[in-house]
């Protein structure tokens, strides 16, 4: 299966946006030259040991990450743990280079591009549609998944582009492991009940809320987004829901 992160061939029909502004200088150099060094690519072997040059406690995936801020502040304060981000918004991986290598728009750009001196090499980024890369990791092998603030695609006949979905559903439940986390973050009213009504007869996942403490703040390991500031500005509460898999 062709990996090329924009290539438009074989790949499963994808509604969002591929890329926005015009990519600038530092980044397209970041894309260019660091990105490789931390990417999955065809020849990512998915193992524990080696995927992060180190042994790492647990293995977290996150699905459209967006600008990276999340992905970036959960690698940062877990250095133990090993973080895969999937984003197929080339400006958005862009910005998370920045934020972990530091080099912003307008600064010198230095000769060798490398991490952030109090940064561990805890990501890997896969920058194309996650759904490519479903089947190449095996079953059981991540801890957490993280989907904040997804496309809600509030009208009736785009439903059937929600990422949360039957098939997606199933193929999250079988490469995580159990007792390991599926969060699901939203401002939107149509996607909360969507998600609610999706997960609601799912064998394989037990949504762990008792009171509406557990849901309607952030949990406690949480880092803030630019789509969740975005809804905070325009009045709209988000709802954190974690699932535990069966
Ligand atoms: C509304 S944005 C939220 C971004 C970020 N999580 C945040 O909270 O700021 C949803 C993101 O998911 C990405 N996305 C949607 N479907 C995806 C897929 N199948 N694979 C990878 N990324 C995807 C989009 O490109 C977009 O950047």
């Amino acid at each position: 299966m062709p990996l090329n992160p924009f290539s438009n061939t074989d790949q499963p029909k994808f509604y969002g946006r591929r890329q926005g502004r015009k990519i600038r200088k530092a980044k397209t150099t970041l894309l260019d030259s660091f990105l490789p060094q931390i990417e999955i690519n065809d020849q990512t072997v998915f193992n524990k040991e080696t995927l992060f040059g180190k042994p790492v406690e647990q293995i977290c995936l996150e699905i459209g990450f967006g600008n990276g801020e999340h992905l970036a502040g959960q690698a940062l304060r877990n250095p133990q743990n090993g973080y895969i981000g999937a984003e197929v918004f080339k400006n958005g991986v862009a910005n998370l280079l920045t934020i972990i290598t530091g080099i912003k728009e307008g600064e010198h750009l230095p000769e060798q591009i490398s991490l952030l001196p109090n940064r561990s090499d805890n990501i890997r980024v896969f920058s194309n549609d996650i759904r490519l890369l479903f089947k190449r990791i095996p079953d059981n092998f991540l801890d957490k998944v993280f989907i904040l603030f997804p496309d809600p695609w509030p009208k009736k006949r785009h439903e059937n582009r929600r990422f949360i979905n039957p098939e997606n559903l199933r193929e999250i439940a079988r490469i995580l492991k159990k007792g390991g986390v599926l969060r699901i973050a939203t401002d939107h009213k149509v996607y909360k009940s969507w998600t609610l009504h999706q997960l609601h007869d799912n064998a394989d996942f037990f949504w762990k809320a008792t009171c509406g403490n557990d849901w309607k703040h952030e949990p406690q390991d949480w880092v803030e987004t630019k789509y969740q500031r975005k809804a905070i500005r325009e009045g709209r509460k988000a709802v954190f829901l974690d699932y535990i898999r069966l």
